[in-house]
């Protein structure tokens, strides 16, 4: 560290070199200054604390006389790091320490217990286990890193200037152009201004949200759905509404019984690369939901994962391609296709709706960074992700049909799965009487490891579904895996009803 604040009291009977010894000491011992870090040069802390610098070298020697730092000529004075003692309540504070538990926001109090109940899910380490369908995320082996890393430090060193500065929330334009023209494959035609580039969809989903949910309102969503999203309705105070899938889509029936009873404000959907389940929308439920939607003037929010990444004959249209009457807001993501990590996406509506988009987003981060809109730009006009996004297509393509297949020789009587034919997951659900989060434990004994399906059913069901990803298991480790779940399965259905005491965790992405 080139130097640290240590408050001195003058006016006390200790010395100074004892004060700051006592203050390092402290540091050190709470695991604030771990091992082998530097010590300010004892010059730079004696200027910055305004006292001699014999004063500050006694300090230092002290310390290494209790073996607390190391000093080597030349170099300087290292610490000699404890395990970070947390404070014990042998240690009290002065006063009580404040219960934050109490102060915590409603909003604060309903992602807490929603985080609560996934983790209680499980606890234990899915990690390691041999063959992990946890966690719905691309494989980080194919992302395209050196192709990236040359197109961002060209675009630093030609327009770093600007795009470290702040910049206009709307995003970069040339992106925003490149996006209009993407679009057009899918058939969703915008113009640059009805384009909002934000961080990630999930910013999509909480702009979408400040912007149309008060507290009470009610949120119709497709059930299964995608956990983080519903989380955000939640999060907002909305009450939701569960709009079963069938194999052609969320029912929409359903969704126009519920828009005639409860108003909702939105409905919310993924037609495309469906998560959990991999299904896409039959063409002629979707050209229901649209109408009902328009007819209610219930906005639709849709979650256009690219279709790209799409395995089947044909992915289906998006909503937003058939949206004559300006309904849906359609949310995109780079996530999926490029890299999640640079919380990349972008959001489609009519030009109005985007104002109070961007008037949200102004609130929340005030931009997404220009530096790394700019990177992908330049990344996607010289065909690097057209190239990149047929490249895993095709490798997610063949780890799907490894897993159907495969799920299709090892699964006993009574396990059905969807056939996914887009995204990276599709969903098994287990004979009656059996619960996926209570086989978990099992599995991870074995090797393998799911998320149990439970979070991404709004009305508390689920229970005997589990999602299996596919997208980041190399193709010839797949088979091992659902032999190793099938066995699972296979003992726990020779028992009346599967153990719920251990748990273990996974991911919900
Ligand atoms: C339906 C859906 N939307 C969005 C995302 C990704 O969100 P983001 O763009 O915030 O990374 C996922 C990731 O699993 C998803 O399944």
């Amino acid at each position: 560290v080139a130097t640290l604040h240590v408050p001195l009291d003058r006016g006390k009977p200790v010395a100074l070199a004892k004060q700051i010894q006592g203050h390092l000491e402290r540091l050190i011992r709470e695991g604030h200054l771990g091992d082998g870090v530097k010590l300010p040069a004892t010059r730079e802390l004696a200027k910055s604390l305004g006292v001699n610098r014999a004063t500050v070298a006694l300090a230092y020697e002290e310390m290494v006389a209790a073996g607390h730092a190391r000093a080597h000529v030349g170099q300087g004075t290292f610490v000699i790091g404890t395990a970070a003692a947390p404070r014990t309540a042998a240690e009290p504070r002065a006063r009580a320490p404040i219960n934050w538990t109490g102060l915590l926001s409603r909003t604060a109090r309903v992602v807490a217990a929603e985080e609560d109940r996934w983790r209680r899910l499980g606890s234990g380490d899915a990690d390691r286990v041999a063959v992990s369908f946890a966690g719905g995320m691309p494989d980080s082996d194919l992302f395209p890193t050196e192709a990236f890393r040359q197109v961002l430090n060209r675009v630093l060193r030609e327009e770093g200037d600007v795009l470290l500065q702040y910049y206009p929330a709307r995003g970069y334009p040339p992106l925003r152009q490149y996006l209009a023209r993407y679009l057009l494959r899918f058939g969703v035609e915008a113009s640059p201004d009805e384009i909002l580039i934000v961080n990630g969809s999930q910013q999509g989903f909480d702009l979408v949200a400040r912007t149309f949910l008060d507290p009470g309102d009610f949120v119709a969503v497709e059930q299964p759905t995608y956990p983080r999203a519903v989380q955000v309705f939640r999060a907002a105070g909305a009450q939701l509404l569960a709009v079963p899938w069938t194999r052609e889509g969320p029912r929409p029936d359903v969704l126009e019984r519920l828009l005639e009873r409860h108003r909702p404000k939105l409905f919310y959907c993924q037609p495309n690369c469906h998560n959990p389940t991999g299904l896409s929308l039959a063409p002629e439920t979707g050209r229901r939901l649209l109408a009902l939607g328009a007819r209610a003037e219930v906005p639709i929010v849709e979650v256009g994962v690219d279709p790209s990444l799409y395995y089947g004959r044909r992915p289906a249209t998006p909503l937003k391609a058939l949206d004559g009457d300006g309904v849906v807001i359609y949310i995109g993501t780079f996530s999926k296709i490029l890299f999640p990590g640079l919380r990349l996406g972008w959001v489609v509506a009519s030009a109005p709706v985007i104002e109070r988009l961007l008037g949200a987003k102004q609130l929340v981060d005030l931009h997404t960074s220009a530096l790394l809109q700019a990177a992908v730009q330049r990344f996607c006009e010289r065909r690097l992700l057209d190239r990149h996004a047929s490249r895993v297509a095709a490798e997610y393509g063949q780890r799907r049909t490894a897993l159907v297949e495969s799920l299709r020789r090892r699964m006993p009587e009574g396990v059905t799965w969807t056939e996914a034919e887009g995204g990276f997951s599709l969903l098994v659900t287990l004979p009656a009487g059996l619960d996926a989060a209570a086989l978990l434990p099992a599995a991870i004994a074995r090797g393998v490891a799911f998320t149990p399906g439970r979070p991404f059913f709004v009305d508390g069901g689920g229970e005997r579904t589990l999602r299996l990803s596919f997208s980041a298991v190399p193709a010839r480790r797949i088979d091992d895996g659902v032999r190793r779940l099938a066995e699972t399965i296979k003992t726990a259905m020779k028992r009346p009803r599967a153990s719920s005491g251990d748990r273990a965790a996974v991911p919900v992405v």
